[in-house]
């Protein structure tokens, strides 16, 4: 297949950027640079590598590029990825930066559904001062987020504990400075309503029960820490500065790169 046929098969299957992602494919399985991909000399070569063929179909049927490529980009640096932890998004780099400039020095926060440990391990790579215990029910994602840990060298710094967030944490997490979390919160009902490349995602990761509130009200239940950051959804944000106030809390908001509420920030300290 030429990079134009691989395109055009990735645009009849719905994909936006089939021409970007065509040359990303290219780019992996041949070895090459994006730079090299991108190239027109590229389109004159026509690829019979069975690998790069079967990625090609596997994408024309939704399954998520960086499932398929391995690894994706998050706040700078590469982050292994498999169909058991869910696939970092730019938006989290939002909570990545709150979490940056507003843990106190010398800090232990627990990541709760650390998931690839990407907002962990970037967290715990931008402040040398901070430690982590990364938290997920998935022992898969924790092997994931172990192996992105090996590969930052961060491993001596962050402990990773297999626990569900909504029965009693380990005393190691109830006894850290702060928690941070992407928890699973899209309302039950509407997860099957969303794109196709989801459903490769784990729907453990996604569902935040009836209302999209469940993790963020067991942890600011059972969990007796000074300072909470959430990723939130778009349309969540009135909601966790209720969760936040009723319980004690200052509570305020910050917006994503499109302008939506993205994440909360729920403070007992003075
Ligand atoms: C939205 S994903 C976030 C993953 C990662 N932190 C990120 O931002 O890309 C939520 C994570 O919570 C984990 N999770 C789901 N239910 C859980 C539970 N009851 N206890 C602990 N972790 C849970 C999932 O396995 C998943 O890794």
């Amino acid at each position: 297949m030429t990079v134009k046929e691989i395109a055009g098969a990735l645009a009849a299957s719905g994909i936006e950027d089939a021409s970007l992602e065509a040359r990303l494919l290219v780019s992996h399985f041949e070895k090459i640079t994006l730079a090299e991909a991108l190239n027109a000399e590229i389109c004159k070569e026509s690829f019979t590598d069975e690998a790069l063929l079967s990625a090609v179909a596997r994408r024309t049927h939704r399954e998520p590029l960086a499932y398929i490529i391995g690894e994706v980009g998050f706040y700078g640096e590469d982050f292994l990825v498999s169909p058991a932890c869910l696939i970092p998004r730019a938006d989290t780099e939002i909570l990545v930066d709150a979490a940056i400039s507003l843990l106190p020095p010398g800090a232990v926060f627990a990541d709760v559904g650390t998931g690839s440990g990407c907002i962990a391990l970037s967290v715990l790579r931008h402040r040398e001062d901070l430690s982590a215990i990364a938290v997920d029910i998935s022992k898969d994602a924790l092997e994931i987020a172990q192996r992105n840990a090996a590969r930052l060298s961060l491993s001596h710094r962050i402990r990773f504990l297999q626990a569900d967030a909504l029965a009693p944490l380990p005393e190691a997490v109830l006894t850290a400075d702060a928690i941070l979390s992407n928890p699973p919160y899209i309302q039950s009902a509407v997860i099957p309503t969303l794109a196709p490349e989801l459903a490769f995602e784990p729907s453990l990761a996604l569902d935040g029960g009836k209302d999209g509130l469940l993790f963020y009200r067991s942890l600011l239940d059972n969990c007796p820490l000074p300072l909470f950051l959430f990723e939130i959804g778009y349309d969540q944000g009135d909601a966790l500065l209720s969760l936040g106030r009723e319980r004690g809390f200052s509570a305020s908001v910050r917006k994503d790169f499109g302008g939506r509420d993205r994440v909360a920030i729920l403070s007992k300290m003075p």
